[in-house]
């Protein structure tokens, strides 16, 4: 039977129970997790840095977060073997004066350059791993960017960003699994937990991360991923950011934090234990000065929950706070008056997402492309406009639409003032109404089988949507030519 059994574990039928190692000074914690039953395997406690007293991998570790991290795991934390890894490896920046300050601090170390993602790489380097100092501990930090709007977005800039992040994450999860890890800690980021403009394939790669922590912790492996938020100290992936850029994460509501601030955070979340923890720093002031709609929806209740929202004070008219104030504002306001209103209302916010100090300073006829529009630039205000306006407008709305001036006479046309159409309520929903059908496209319209129908009311207005499709084919022919804007377009010429 003893033989069976060992012919089992032979063939990987079956494995033996994980071993965790934890820092003696969780013992009562791990102690009491044991009498509730609720560990899974073997609880080893470890009376050396808390790390299990061997080699730490930290990959990236010769970038900027990675070299910080790798300093403070030494002072702080007492490793005394470190395994820096990067694709440049011993040629990345300041290397030489890294690992000459860990030298000198006590530590013995290595830097490797590989592709973390390279599978057959990652396997090699950890079974030349000192016999005496095993691996005990990693720290995936390895990251790349590749920003731009999901449009853009190509498959190489989407495996760009995967391959650090979620192909190092696999590679590591899967080559460790013989190794007795006390902490397996991946650097995540909070695009993955609240989502940020430009950075689809980053979120989903962090998101990963996240994942990943809670399926190792759920095995009984320790896994833990940190979602940060912005570190102060400026790093390969921060360092190219203009003022612009920064203003743009500030008004997120993220504010950076000082190196100090984030490694007491690394600090408390290694004692905590949670596999996926987001150590950040929030402006709640921001925060609350936006509509609800612009607060993601994961931190609105803490937003909420503090004292009374601040009204918004943009152009200076009153009824500026809640979403879709904008058509509220224009309600009973002269067409030519309403006009001015939304092209003030929209220089405020070109101010605002370009970096100007007021919209006085932004020339309304210049163009987005002049005034230093990029993708990112675009969907932010777009985003700013359709919270304000309760339209649904296109992230390339400023493609269109190309200087403010014509920006805001496009809104306006939207927006009809109360004079032109009726009530304030028709005004929107006729607005929103019309940005939604332009959506539409013919064929759905065929295949859903009212394209006669809508051909007739553009064609009849005045006669009434029910007019008989045969009485109109002549017409309808020549129309099925046009799309649905120019329909609708005819449709309110012939109204006017
Ligand atoms: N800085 C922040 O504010 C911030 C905020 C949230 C999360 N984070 C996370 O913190 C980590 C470090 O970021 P950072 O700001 O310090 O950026 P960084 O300076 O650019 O560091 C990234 C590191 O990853 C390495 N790397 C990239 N692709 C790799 C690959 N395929 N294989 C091996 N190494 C690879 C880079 O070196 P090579 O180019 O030489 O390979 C570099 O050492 C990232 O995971 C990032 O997502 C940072």
């Amino acid at each position: 039977m003893f033989r069976a059994v060992l012919d089992l574990f032979a063939d990987g039928r079956i494995h033996l129970p994980p071993l965790s190692l934890r820092d003696i000074h969780d013992a009562r914690q791990v102690f009491r997790e044991m009498s509730q039953g609720r560990h899974i395997g073997k609880l080893v406690l470890d009376v050396g840095d808390g790390l299990g007293g061997g080699t730490v991998l930290v990959t990236g570790g010769t970038g900027g977060v990675g070299s910080l991290l790798a300093r403070h795991l030494v002072a702080e934390h007492g490793v005394r073997n470190l395994l820096l890894a990067s694709r440049s490896g011993p040629a990345a920046d300041g290397v030489t004066d890294l690992v000459a300050d860990l030298q000198d601090a006590g530590a013995a170390v290595q830097v490797a350059a590989l592709d973390i993602a390279d599978r057959s790489a990652v396997a090699d380097l950890l079974t030349r791993l000192p016999g005496r100092y095993p691996l005990t501990a990693v720290v995936h930090a390895a990251g790349a960017l590749a920003d731009g709007t999901v449009e853009s977005l190509t498959a190489q800039s989407v495996d760009d960003v995967l391959r650090a992040k979620a192909g190092g994450a696999i590679n590591l999860d899967e080559l460790t699994r013989e190794h007795h890890l006390s902490a397996f800690i991946a650097f995540s980021a909070l695009a993955g937990t609240l989502g940020n403009a430009g950075q689809a394939n980053y979120a989903a790669a962090n998101a990963f991360l996240d994942g990943l922590a809670a399926r190792r912790k759920a095995s009984g492996l320790p896994g833990t991923s940190l979602a940060w938020g912005w570190w102060e100290h400026s790093s390969g992936m921060t360092g190219e950011l203009d003022a612009a850029d920064l203003a743009r994460l500030r008004r997120t509501g993220i504010t950076a934090m000082p190196t100090p601030e984030a490694l007491a955070l690394f600090d408390t979340a290694r004692a905590d234990g949670k596999p996926a923890l987001v150590p950040a720093h929030l402006d709640l002031a921001v925060l609350r000065g936006k509509d609800a709609e612009e607060v993601p929806p994961l931190l609105r209740d803490l937003v909420e929950s503090g004292r009374p929202r601040r009204t918004r004070t943009g152009t200076g008219t009153g009824q500026e706070s809640g979403p879709a104030h904008l058509p509220a504002r224009l309600a009973g306001l002269p067409a030519a008056e309403a006009r001015a209103t939304v092209l003030e209302w929209v220089r405020e916010q070109v101010a605002v997402v370009f970096g100007h100090t007021s919209g006085a300073s932004v020339d309304v006829d210049e163009a987005f492309t002049r005034l230093g529009s990029d993708s990112l630039i675009a969907v932010e205000l777009c985003n700013r406009l359709n919270a304000s306006t309760g339209l649904r407008l296109p992230s390339t709305i400023v493609f269109s639409y190309p200087t403010p001036r014509e920006l805001s006479d496009h809104i306006s046309d939207l927006l009809r003032p109360p004079a032109d159409t009726g009530t304030a309520g028709a005004t929107e929903e006729d607005a929103a109404i019309r940005e939604v059908l332009r959506t539409v496209s013919i064929d759905s319209l065929r295949s859903a089988g009212v394209l006669d129908l809508v051909l007739a009311c553009a064609e009849a207005p005045g006669a009434g949507c029910a007019a008989s499709a045969a009485d109109e084919s002549a017409g309808a022919d020549e129309l099925s030519d046009l799309d649905l804007e120019a329909l609708v377009d005819l449709a309110l010429d012939d109204k006017r």
